[in-house]
């Protein structure tokens, strides 16, 4: 197999960036980073902790500083948080730095896969989970589709195949 140069995954909450970009970082001999995760160990703090002091605006800004720095790093797989495409640098950053794969998911797998999650601040608001990923979805999936070099579909496929479609599409690439 070909040796891959960087993997962006971008995407919704719950479309399974983490669990596929890990799985995936291991079948290609790459480096696994998480954006989310990156911005905690930084900030000593969790991500609602961070969104409650700083509001969104804060998360966003440490989100941009952390997509800009590892996505200059070579060969690494990054799960991006859902909202990374809302700016248009982190946009530019990934479209030029890799090869971009929009996760895509339909709402009730989103939903299934976030019921329990303590950790999406932007989940709890005051309208159901379900009104808020519909907006959400509706905002962002057109960045996504702006941003990505390919579209996969997780709603329905085993881990083992859309990690296969992955690696179909960047040996067909190179
Ligand atoms: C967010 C998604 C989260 C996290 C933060 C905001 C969003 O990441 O970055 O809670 O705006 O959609 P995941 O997509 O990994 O859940």
């Amino acid at each position: 197999m070909a040796k891959h140069s960087n993997i962006f995954l971008i995407g919704p909450m719950g479309a399974g960036k983490t669990t596929l970009g890990r799985q995936l970082a291991r079948r290609l001999n790459m480096d696994f980073y998480d954006s989310d995760r990156i911005i905690e160990e930084k900030t000593g703090a969790d991500i609602p902790l961070i969104f409650e002091k700083e509001g969104e605006a804060g998360f966003r800004k440490r989100e941009a500083a952390v997509i800009d720095e590892f996505s200059q790093k070579p060969g690494i797989v990054l799960a991006t948080g859902g909202g990374a495409v809302l700016n248009e640098t982190n946009r530019r950053h990934l479209k030029s730095r890799g090869t971009v794969f929009y996760l895509s998911s339909d709402l009730e797998s989103l939903l299934e896969r976030t019921h329990k999650d303590k950790n999406r601040p932007l989940l709890h608001g005051k309208e159901s989970p379900e009104v808020i990923l519909t907006r959400l979805i509706e905002q962002r999936d057109p960045l996504y589709r702006e941003t990505a070099d390919h579209i996969i579909d997780t709603s329905n496929d085993s881990l083992r195949h859309v990690i296969q479609a992955i690696i179909s599409h960047l040996d067909n690439c190179e």
